[in-house]
């Protein structure tokens, strides 16, 4: 890395993120059943119809990987807790077991100097709860707080920091509008629901913990920068509504009490009745804001139905994924949060990283990409911070080679190789430069 430590501020964190349905393995511990597990295994979802049961192992591998946490030198560890695995129905009875690792786990990153940076959920929606219309059911505001009541007073009293719900565009659009991810939705009703009903869990999930007296809460949003095809005034209209619903909503709602009217041209039927009257949930104070950067969108107008754009691929360099390279967003994403809704709260990168078609050669592994994604971006944060945004910190995504979703395990966005038949860990340049980095041996 062309950084060091030195040159983040005293008590800027360096971490890397990872999730649980994605790493732990759903198959142990008396997890109960998520979207996820059926919406793998209908035909044409998942790339194979893989699937997160047995993952990384991560559920009994855990302290290995803490190890590399650790001896990479980081200061801080993203994780997130499984809802199906603590309450396997959704609601109800709660499955011992799954809470018992959610403690162990905290106290292994404790051990190692790690700070605990938990987030709630992070997608595998117990199944009872999504036959019941999940996300789009206004009732999972109170299913979400009590779930959330039932972990923090477990771990509460040990976690650095907590965030209720990671990416709420995703929970919402990409999974109700686009079908992308479970529950594979095409809808634009129950995105529109969902959109909301997230943010009032969100709203309701912060209250919760503040009644726990619990401090140091956020909120994690995904962000991906909004870029006309041409100069022309429909393109940067499109551009514009993609923005909105996108970006602008989620934050606005949080921070504003209240959404773009862009968004509302099109939403505004959509939403569930009463919704004006949420806002004092939603926009719960909070402690600082976490963003999750990787790409940019090239926008193109589109005379379909609302949201009226298409998109086209760009120039730039591409990940494993296709998603072009572009610090350049991540710098404007971090002074726009500050100045339009966050103000001097600390803004936390909760995640950044690339996918890499990594392979071992004679036992090491050359991802000389990532390293160079890492640098761009870091310098892109530094660029911010030289104007004034408070950046508290940096998790990389990912720690791990992993479950990417609907892409399965082909996607590799780890710091670490994993081997998916012997689930061996194999530390990448990448993880190797940040250990230099952050001045470990
Ligand atoms: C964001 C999500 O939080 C994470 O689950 C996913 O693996 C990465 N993006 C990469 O797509």
């Amino acid at each position: 890395m062309k950084h060091t430590r030195q040159d983040f501020p005293e008590g800027f964190l360096f971490g890397a993120a990872t999730s649980s349905y994605q790493i732990e393995g759903h198959a142990f511990g008396g997890a109960g059943e998520t979207h996820w597990d059926t919406f793998a295994a209908t035909h044409g979802n998942v790339v194979r119809a893989e699937h997160g049961a047995r993952a990384c192992e991560h559920y009994f591998r855990y302290e290995e990987d803490l190890d590399l946490m650790r001896d990479a030198g980081f200061d801080a560890y993203r994780f997130s807790t499984s809802w199906a695995r603590v309450l396997p129905e959704g609601r109800g009875t709660v499955n011992q077991e799954g809470l018992d690792f959610y403690d162990r786990l905290v106290d292994a990153m404790l051990e190692r100097n790690l700070k605990p940076m938990a987030t709630l959920y992070h997608w595998e929606l117990p199944s009872q709860l999504a036959d019941l219309g999940g996300w789009t059911n206004p009732d999972i505001a109170n299913w979400f707080a009590d779930f959330t009541e039932i972990v923090m007073k477990r771990i509460g009293d040990r976690v650095y920091s907590a965030a209720p719900i990671n990416e709420p565009w995703c929970v919402s659009w990409l999974s109700h509008y686009l079908g992308h991810h479970a529950p594979g939705k095409r809808d634009i009703r129950s995105a529109a629901r969902a959109m909301h009903h997230v943010l009032l869990s969100h709203g309701r999930a912060i209250e919760t913990m503040r009644g726990l007296g619990m401090s140091n809460l956020g909120c994690v949003f995904n962000m991906e920068w909004s870029t006309p095809a041409d100069d022309s005034e429909d393109a940067k209209r499109a551009a514009a509504i993609f923005d909105g619903y996108y970006n602008h909503f989620f934050l606005s709602g949080v921070f504003k009490k209240a959404y773009p009217e862009i968004v509302l041209e099109g939403l505004e039927p959509h939403l569930p009745a009463g919704w004006q009257n949420d806002f004092d949930t939603i926009g719960q104070p909070l402690d600082w804001c976490g963003i999750n950067y990787y790409t940019r969108k090239v926008v193109t107008p589109d005379d379909g139905p609302w949201p009226h754009h298409g998109d086209v691929e760009g120039p730039l360099p591409k990940t494993q994924m296709g998603w072009e390279i572009y610090p350049e967003g991540l710098y404007q994403f971090l002074t726009r949060t500050a100045r339009d809704y966050s103000g001097d709260l600390p803004i936390f990168i909760t995640e950044n990283g690339m996918a890499n078609d990594d392979h071992i050669i004679d036992g090491t592994i050359s991802d000389a990409t990532r390293i160079d994604y890492f640098d761009q971006h870091l310098s892109a944060v530094r660029q911010a911070m030289a104007e004034g945004v408070n950046i508290g910190g940096y998790t990389a995504w990912s720690l791990l080679d992993n479950y990417e979703w609907a892409l399965g395990y082909e996607k590799r966005f780890g710091l670490v190789h994993v081997d998916f038949e012997t689930m061996k860990r194999t530390p990448k340049d990448s993880w190797y430069a940040f250990q230099k980095m952050l001045g470990k041996p």
